[in-house]
């Protein structure tokens, strides 16, 4: 008899994004005619850069050619992309990250969510709440976190609640925890940590032999030079932690795919026995196994976005949606809203209406304005009485969606 993996019957509800594209299409079919605007999803509405586009293009004009055919290639990268990643994501910021401890890949999704398969089953899990909802469904697949509760709270996780209440800083844990997923600036929050409040949690792993699994997808829109771009800025951090990074917020990149781990070669777990085993060479038994690596078109591409063309053409992208945050901060705080992050993050975070929970205000925005948002409860219970707002849009769909919100 064929068995199923019953972990995932423990698994709360659908996942967040297909759950609520499934609610704004039924809406979509009772309404055709309703002018939908979404700032749900993170997903990006700008072309790719010029120079993304040309060098793609001259990548699929080699691959015509018998000279220029690239088949299987490295399932790490290529040296060009890893390369161009060291040096001006690492090294341009002090960091002494070498090529063969990145490992390119189809995006930070996949890698915050394989990730855990390296380590034991009986690692105890600590995420923030709310949280991006990958990092806890995959542990719960793999069996990692015991039953959920009505809140949609596992057993064996540790919280870590950021709330208004204690400024979105989370708390150490005071129970030992080994694996601990940050996101810096936060998916959904939009907040950001300082160097000194990441340099906590490095000690904390140092000190307890933890993991910090720290996922930098949003640090393109950090706009203060004082905040850390990578948890690498922090001192000791190669002991302790791997990083994720994405060219999907970036540079648009949501549907061509790419992003890249960052596995140092001091980093270690330990077997039962104590003995430090180093996790690098184990990512890449893992990843040699199950990939076969990003294709050389994509890759060209990711390349082309540390060109000097492609740097400015992408930092204006990135311009227009923060512009659209500032707009949104700005028009929901005149409207009366209490709203968090969106200065160096592409989400604004605010409070729903007095008596309204995040659905009910998900439902409400649907209805009478038309605009799409993400619930804050879809992240976590103490993501309960917020909404997220995305800024992932273009400007006259922001403004509309604003002026529409301030009617309600
Ligand atoms: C989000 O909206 O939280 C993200 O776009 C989802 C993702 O990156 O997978």
């Amino acid at each position: 008899m064929i068995y199923v993996n019953e972990n995932f019957a423990k698994l709360k509800a659908g996942y967040l994004f297909p759950e609520i594209g499934r609610r704004v299409a039924a809406f979509a079919q009772d309404n055709p005619d309703a002018p939908i605007i979404k700032l749900g999803i993170g997903d990006v509405t700008e072309p790719l850069a010029p120079a993304v586009v040309e060098a793609m293009h001259k990548a699929v004009d080699e691959m015509a050619t018998h000279e220029g055919l690239h088949g299987y290639g490295p399932e790490q990268g290529y040296a060009f992309l890893r390369e161009a990643i060291v040096a001006n994501d690492y090294a341009a910021r002090g960091m002494d990250i070498a090529a063969d401890e990145i490992f390119v890949s189809d995006g930070a999704k996949c890698d915050t969510g394989n990730m855990q398969e390296i380590f034991g089953i009986d690692n105890v899990v600590a995420v923030t709440d709310p949280v991006y909802p990958v990092y806890v469904d995959t542990n719960v697949m793999a069996g990692r976190t015991g039953e959920g509760d009505d809140s949609g709270r596992y057993g064996k996780i540790v919280y870590m609640p950021c709330t208004a209440e204690n400024n979105f800083v989370p708390e150490l844990p005071t129970e030992p925890v080994d694996m601990i997923y940050l996101c810096y600036p936060n998916n959904p929050t939009g907040t950001v940590a300082t160097k000194e409040q990441l340099k906590k949690w490095v000690d904390y792993a140092i000190e307890n032999k933890a993991i910090i699994l720290f996922d930098a997808a949003y640090e393109a829109f950090i706009c203060d030079d004082s905040l850390p771009h990578s948890i690498f800025e922090i001192e000791g951090a190669k002991k302790v932690a791997i990083e994720f990074r994405s060219f999907s917020k970036t540079a648009g990149f949501t549907g061509v795919r790419c992003g890249f781990t960052v596995v140092p070669k001091e980093v270690v777990a330990y077997t039962k026995a104590g003995e430090a085993v180093a996790l690098n060479p184990i990512w890449n038994r893992r990843h040699c196994t199950k990939f076969n690596g990003v294709s050389y078109i994509t890759q060209k591409g990711a390349e082309a976005v540390y060109s000097d063309e492609g740097k400015q053409q992408i930092q204006q992208t990135i311009g227009l949606y923060q512009s659209n945050s500032d707009m949104m901060r700005q028009a929901l705080t005149e409207q009366g809203y209490t709203v968090y992050g969106g200065e160096h993050a592409p989400y604004v975070w605010l409070h729903t209406p007095k008596g309204v929970d995040s659905w009910a205000f998900f439902d409400l925005l649907l209805n009478r304005a038309n605009v799409v948002g993400t619930p804050g409860a879809g992240f976590g219970a103490a993501g309960e009485g917020y909404f997220r707002l995305s800024a992932f849009n273009n400007p006259e769909n922001v403004k509309e969606a604003m002026d529409r919100i301030a009617k309600l």
